[in-house]
């Protein structure tokens, strides 16, 4: 059960209604709350919740497109791996507006090893263009 954090709720929720794209960098100390917080904010928006890890680009990239292609994208029936990282932000952008075309989209990265070096965690949301 979730408890609290409302000033956090409210500040991702203003920045999300917020015109154009926003950047958002949530650091804590580990099991301060950072993930949970982010799984609260994005319940019932469409989204995809992707956790980083300590390894190389390439592989970061082959991780992030499984993860994307699970989420149903239509891009799963021809791509295993996107080429590159705009590639895949299209796809999941696609994959966002798919499910719901009034849908802003919310991207986060999140540092899920217990015991990996200290990073901050990120997290970002970006309201859909009306022109697109
Ligand atoms: N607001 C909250 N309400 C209830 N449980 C929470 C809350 N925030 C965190 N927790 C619990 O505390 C633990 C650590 O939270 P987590 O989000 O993994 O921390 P962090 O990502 O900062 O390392 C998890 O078991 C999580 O479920
Ligand atoms: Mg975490």
């Amino acid at each position: 059960m979730f408890i609290g954090r409302e000033q956090e709720l409210r500040f991702f929720e203003d920045k999300y209604n917020a015109p154009g794209g926003q950047l958002v960098v949530l650091y804590g100390r580990r099991r301060i709350g950072k993930t949970e917080l982010l799984h609260e904010f994005a319940k019932g928006k469409p989204h995809v919740f992707y956790s980083c890890r300590e390894i190389t680009d390439g592989q970061q990239l082959a991780a992030f497109s499984e993860r994307l292609l699970n989420a149903d994208s239509p891009a799963a029936k021809y791509i295993s791996v996107f080429a590159d990282w705009e590639a895949a932000f299209k796809a999941f952008r696609q994959s966002i507006v798919q499910a719901s075309p009034q849908a802003k989209t919310v991207a986060s990265s999140a540092q899920p090893k217990e015991n990996a070096r200290k990073k901050p965690v990120q997290a970002a949301s970006g309201r859909k263009r009306s022109s697109q």
